[in-house]
């Protein structure tokens, strides 16, 4: 192995991504007097949270009538009754105050006519606990949402004097004997050089892993480095087989049209021009839930009645729009179905389709962000130093399916939450164990092996075997006999990992070695999805068994724990829901069928 030095780092806080969750978790540690470091392999402003268009959701009551609880309740019921319900008690609760902070720092937010938020309908809000109608409970800057909040946080990490390291892809996270994280190792892309962050609290912020499919709306660097960090210290991921398609991906591109689209009155038809959610979703229509959404779009395609020269899709129609609320409200996916699919959508319809959009699954955390795994009895317990937001994490209030709109929010609820925790159990400066050679050991000889691999299959095939393999063998709808399929493909896909072949041998912006790193990071976050996948035998939210067509919360309630090992061989575990509530202000919603 090569001789690789490390330069040496060390904090109170490292968060590990620079998205929404990770600046504003950053932003918390550095204005509770942390040092604090900001660890990103894109510039912060590039981050994923860029392409976020709708909006995010909170109860401001700016459009009509809404509360915390009407939110709470929609968004258990968006889950399958498979989210924590503490948590999102605590999402929906706090889901104001973290809007007007941002509004406060000066989030450019589009407004309603008495210069409030603006705010639209997603779908799955209601109102009266879902027996009224729908809400306009999404705060929107146009269908820009991400990137203004992006802006608004990374402006506000500078002032706080966050100290970010830039264009750094981290590798693993450093762990001691007694299981506890010490921080995180990263390799500089511009110079080559490896480094060392010592931390108290390691916050992973690193997204999900929406690229381990063919076709998703996620950006190529959703690879789910931080997921796949946890696995290798042998920690679980939580519910990953709970997959999102997000219903309207434009057909081909796989580029997000917002929900926000029939948010403003926007329907879906097929071949006989009829708008089929009338039949799937009779009250709320096209502003179900997105599972709910996809799966019906899957149907019509599936019995022939799918748009275009192969009836393989389906329409979003916009033209009946005034062309003015076009502009003000949905300029970015009109300029992206121009550029996507050359349709004006003042005049004609965009061709979507179900698209890979979000993990619901994760690292294990509680509502502070604190990492969880199962010790012995306890289902609960605490890995010491480690912490998850945003989509990298599952804490878990999204459950079985995510409420449209409820993705930004968590981004800055949970962010805030593990910046309060860290304020309120580190001491700044406090003196810190050495880290060890033997810590990280494993790190430099799995960058050295893949630097070095010089077999007969090429990253790019093997990335590509595995995203066909998740896309055609877990997709919106499932079979025990396709799953089976589907792991078996990617056990065939992890045997060949030894033959991986990497050209370029250095380590100054080597971007084959990246994509290498990025495609073993994939590979276990697949193999945990289908076999996850495989094993849970009901249909709940996103994981829709056409074998098994029912929810069955007696077998069924519980969150699936997987671990993966160097061969790619499964474990699975369980945890329970949390069937109980934060506080008194609201008790425990009782499962129930779930129709829209
Ligand atoms: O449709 C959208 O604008 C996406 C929002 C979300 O995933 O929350």
């Amino acid at each position: 192995m090569s001789d690789y030095k490390f330069v040496d780092h060390t904090y109170d806080v490292v968060v590990v991504g620079a998205g929404g969750s990770g600046l504003r978790a950053a932003l918390g540690a550095a204005q509770a007097g942390l040092r604090t470091a900001c660890i990103t392999k894109v510039f912060p402003t590039r981050s994923h949270t860029v392409a976020a268009q709708g909006g995010i959701a909170a109860s401001l009551g700016n459009m009509g009538p809404d509360n915390w609880r009407w939110h709470m309740y929609d968004t258990v019921k968006g889950s399958d009754w498979l989210g924590d319900q503490d948590s999102i008690e605590y999402l929906c609760r706090e889901a104001p105050k973290a809007v007007y902070e941002l509004e406060h720092w000066g989030m450019p937010f589009s407004r309603n006519e008495e210069g409030k938020i603006y705010q639209r309908p997603f779908g799955g809000h209601t109102t009266e606990y879902g027996e009224g109608p729908p809400v306009q409970r999404t705060c929107a800057a146009a269908d820009r949402t991400g990137h203004a909040m992006l802006h608004t946080l990374y402006g506000q990490c500078v002032k706080e004097e966050t100290e970010f390291f830039i264009e750094y892809f981290a590798l693993d996270l450093i762990m001691d004997e007694e299981g506890a994280c010490r921080g995180v190792t990263a390799w500089k892309l511009d110079d080559g050089t490896l480094h060392r962050f010592r931390a108290q609290k390691t916050i992973l912020a690193t997204g999900g892993y929406g690229r381990a499919f063919f076709s998703c709306t996620s950006a190529h660097t959703c690879t789910g480095d931080g997921n796949a960090m946890v696995l290798r210290a042998g920690l679980p991921l939580q519910d990953t087989e709970f997959i999102q398609f997000h219903p309207t991906g434009i057909y081909g591109a796989g580029c997000l049209i917002t929900e926000g689209a029939r948010g403003e009155g926007g329907y879906l038809t097929n071949s006989d021009g009829e708008r089929f959610m009338e039949r799937y979703a009779p009250r709320v229509k096209d502003l179900a839930s997105r599972d709910v959404v996809s799966r019906a779009m899957t149907v019509e395609i599936r019995e022939g009645r799918g748009v275009g020269a192969e009836s393989d899709h389906i329409h979003l129609h916009l033209e009946h729009l005034p062309p003015e609320t076009l502009a003000e409200r949905l300029p970015g996916i009109s300029e992206t179905a121009k550029v996507f699919s050359g349709v004006d959508v003042t005049k004609e319809p965009i061709p979507v389709l179900p698209t890979v959009h979000y993990n619901m699954g994760g690292i294990p955390t509680n509502y502070h962000g604190e990492v969880l795994t199962k010790k012995g009895a306890d289902p609960d317990s605490v890995v010491p130093g480690l912490m998850a937001v945003g989509e990298a994490a599952c804490v878990s209030v999204h459950g079985a399916n995510r409420l449209g709109s409820n993705s930004l929010i968590d981004l800055v609820v949970f962010g805030r939450a593990a910046g309060l925790r860290c304020g309120a159990t580190l001491e700044a400066g406090a003196s810190q164990p050495e880290v060890r050679a033997s810590q990280t050991d494993s790190h430099l000889a799995r960058f050295d092996r893949i630097r070095n691999a010089s077999g007969d299959q090429p990253v790019a095939k093997l990335r590509l075997d595995m995203q066909k393999a998740m896309q055609n063998n877990c997709a919106v709808f499932r079979t025990g006999e396709v799953l089976e399929e589907g792991v078996a493909k990617i056990a065939e896909i992890y045997g060949r990992i030894g033959g991986m072949d990497v050209k370029d041998r250095g380590l100054i912006w080597n971007t084959d070695l990246l994509e290498a790193l990025e495609f073993d990071n994939l590979i276990g976050q697949a193999a945990v999805t289908v076999n996850s996948a495989a094993n849970r035998k009901e249909s709940r939210g996103a994981h829709a068994r056409e074998d098994f067509a029912d929810r069955d919360d007696k077998e069924w309630m519980k969150h699936t724990l997987a671990w993966v090992d160097e061969a790619g061989k499964v474990t699975i575990d369980y945890r329970p829901v949390h069937e109980y509530t934060m506080s008194n202000d609201i008790e425990y919603i009782e499962p129930k069928a779930r129709v829209y």
